[in-house]
Formats: structure tokens, C-alpha cells, sequence
């Protein structure tokens, strides 16, 4: 009768040693790997690289794990693999930020993604990769004499728009592209996003030309709108930045909803003041503190509202930020006519204020001596030129 108990305490120190040592295989034991590859379903596209980063993003059909292969010329022998808290995330959306690049430097790539068909405990099953590349980027340089850069806006889910826009794009001499916000109405679901936006937008940029995203006020809206950066990411996280791209430095601003939080159709689900008065300390802190601000021959602001968005206390302090940094442009949208406005008596700021309307592309190229807009439309005919000397 005394054995049955002696038998239990065997059992449960067996128990315990087992939760101690994990499953009885022995740790050298290969995992699984099944015969089936993930398939890339988007990308890989580029978000608002700079002189020594680059934002990798594409989409896989199934949960894997992801790195990327790169290095300058055609050399892949350099790899950059995220981890999260010590994890390698798996998923289907793979972003990888490439960092400590070379500036004016052309990489080449390659993104890989391994299947994970089980994430177990121990022992995942896995499967094989899938590969897209090699493709080639080529990094910013403040000390290149010049860049160029294209600029589109509002294009509200018009992917017949998209394409046509994308037709009249000058891509030889366009070095990365600009999207100006309001590229929908509202933003549902990850397949309407890709559909009405990314999906036409990236095809145009071939895996090699990087897009930058000024968010407007139409994506803070809809069930999905919580979820945009994910596919846009940048390294810091938000949807202001500043970039240095040749003689320009360029300061991305996120000029929010148009309507106050208050506003009943948002049923109090927005909270923009104080992202707003977060971004504005940004904003002040960023051109006292970046020297390029006043060393680069010249500074232009992309933003969505020309207006600046609302704001409780109204945009005085944002204008006065750009004014005492010596903006000399603000590039923007929203209002989908051609409009300009040029700094002198009759007005509060002493910038540039360019409002790029719906069916135009806007044209940037810059010297060390002179920033040159051109503003033509769906036909190439030239609405509007506008030069601005170095001050
Ligand atoms: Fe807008």
C-alpha cells in the first residue's frame, strides 16, 4: 500500500524535471521544415529613406520571418533581421530598417522571408523562403549639388487618377516621390488600403524609388486608420520627420483633422490637440536644434492642410516657427486646386506656399543655387513655375 505514494512522487518529480528540461528530444534535433514557401502578395517598397537609412516594407500570404540582404554595389553579404523584445517577429507584414548606410551610395538588395507553419514552443515547424531582389536604391547626400523629387496629392482612391498621374511623372529624373495625403476618404481594411493606394503607388516605384506619406486629414478616418503607419513606418515612428535630400532639407509635417476633436461625427474618438501640441515641441525643438535647418541652401515643409490643420489655438505659432527658421516653401494639398500664394506684406508668413490641386504633379529640383517648381497637369501642360534664388 505504501508503494502507490512513492509512485505518485516519482511521477511528479518526472513532471517537474521535464517542465525544467522541455520536451525529451535531444536539443540538436533538426525542427521541421515542410516543402512550402510563402508567397510575397505586396512589395517590396521603400518609406522615406534618407542618407544613411532605408525602410523596407513588403507583405507575405502567410506567417514567416524576415531579413534583408544589402550591401553597396552589388555586394549582399551585409544582413539586417528585426527583433522585437528579443524576438524575431512573425507575421505577414515584414519592415525592416536598415541603418548606418553610406550616404550617396547606391545599395543593391534582396528581402527574404521564411515560412513558419507552426509556432510552437519548441521545435516550430517551419517551411522555406521566398525571395524578391536583387533591387537597388540609392541613399541621399546633403553634399549632392542638387535633387529632384516629384510630388502628387488627394488622389481620394482614384486609381484610375493614380495611374494617370503616375503616367505623367517625369521617373527619370524623380528621385523619390511624394504623396500628399488624402489618398482616401476613409480607410477600412488592409485590402482597400492596398487597392486604392498603395498597391498602383508602389507599382510605379519598382522596388528602388522611396515614397514619402504626408498624412492628411481623410486618413484619420475609418476602422482601419489606426493601423496606416504600419504600412507606411518610418525609424522614428511617426508621421513627422525631417530628411536631408541633396541642397533641400525637407521637414514632414502631419497637419491632422480639419475639424475640431469635438466634432460630433467623431463620437470623441479624437485627440489630436495634444498630438498636435506634441508634434508643434517637435517641430520648435527640430529647427533650434538641427543645424542643417540653417546650413542647407534650402528648407521646404510638406504638409497636407495649408492652413495647418485645425488647431484650438489656430496656427499662429506654427507659422512663426517657419518664419523664424527661414522656410522658403510649404508644399501642400488638401484643397485640390492649383494655388500660390507668395510671402510679402499682405500675408502672415514669409514662405512659399504652394497648394498642389488633384489631377497636377508638382516638380522639385533643386540646386545649391536655386529650388525650381513646376506644376503641370494630367496633359504636361505647365500650370504653374515658380524659382526661388538661395536667400
Ligand atoms: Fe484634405
Amino acid at each position: 500500500m505504501k508503494t502507490l505514494p512513492m509512485i505518485a512522487r516519482a511521477l511528479i518529480l518526472f513532471a517537474a524535471m521535464a517542465v525544467v528540461a522541455g520536451p525529451a528530444h535531444a536539443q540538436s534535433e533538426p525542427f521541421k521544415v515542410y516543402d512550402t514557401r510563402p508567397v510575397i502578395t505586396e512589395g517590396p517598397y521603400l518609406i522615406a529613406s534618407g542618407e544613411r537609412t532605408a525602410t523596407i516594407v513588403w507583405f507575405t500570404d502567410t506567417p514567416s520571418h524576415a531579413k534583408v540582404r544589402y550591401g553597396p554595389g552589388n555586394d549582399l553579404s551585409a544582413e539586417a533581421e528585426p527583433q522585437v523584445d528579443g524576438l524575431v517577429p512573425v507575421g505577414t507584414r515584414h519592415v525592416v530598417h536598415l541603418e548606418d548606410l553610406a550616404p550617396g551610395t547606391t545599395y543593391s538588395y534582396e528581402v527574404v522571408a521564411t515560412r513558419v507553419v507552426k509556432l510552437n514552443a519548441y521545435w516550430p515547424d517551419k517551411g522555406l523562403d521566398v525571395r524578391s531582389g536583387p533591387h537597388h536604391f540609392t541613399t541621399f547626400d546633403r553634399e549632392s549639388p542638387s535633387v529632384s523629387f516629384s510630388i502628387v496629392t488627394d488622389t481620394h482612391e482614384d486609381t484610375g487618377r493614380i495611374n494617370d498621374l503616375n503616367q505623367a511623372i517625369d521617373w527619370e529624373s524623380t528621385e523619390f516621390l511624394v504623396h500628399g495625403g488624402d489618398a482616401f476618404h476613409w480607410i477600412d481594411t488592409e485590402e482597400h488600403l492596398f487597392r486604392a493606394w498603395l498597391r498602383p503607388t508602389t507599382a510605379a516605384l519598382a522596388h528602388s524609388k522611396s515614397l514619402f506619406f504626408v498624412r492628411g486629414n481623410h486618413e484619420l478616418r475609418g476602422p482601419f486608420a489606426r493601423r496606416l503607419l504600419d504600412y507606411v513606418p518610418t525609424p522614428e515612428g511617426r508621421f513627422y520627420y525631417a530628411r536631408d535630400a541633396g541642397p533641400v532639407h525637407l521637414i514632414v509635417l502631419d497637419t491632422g483633422e480639419d475639424k475640431p476633436d469635438d466634432t460630433n461625427v467623431y463620437a470623441e474618438l479624437n485627440l489630436t490637440g495634444p498630438y498636435r501640441a506634441e508634434e508643434l515641441a517637435w517641430f520648435q525643438d527640430h529647427v533650434k536644434t538641427e543645424p542643417r535647418v540653417s546650413e542647407a541652401p534650402f528648407r521646404v515643409i510638406l504638409m497636407h492642410d495649408p492652413q495647418w490643420g485645425w488647431l484650438a489655438d489656430g496656427p499662429g505659432a506654427w507659422i512663426e516657427t517657419a518664419n523664424e527658421a527661414g522656410v522658403d516653401l510649404v508644399i501642400s494639398g488638401h484643397r485640390h486646386r492649383f494655388a500660390y500664394t507668395p510671402p510679402g506684406p499682405d500675408v502672415d508668413h514669409s514662405y512659399h506656399l504652394l497648394v498642389i490641386g488633384q489631377d497636377q504633379v508638382g516638380k522639385v529640383d533643386a540646386t545649391a543655387d536655386e529650388l525650381r517648381v513646376v506644376v503641370t497637369d494630367l496633359d504636361g501642360k505647365v500650370v504653374h513655375t515658380l524659382v526661388i534664388p538661395r536667400g
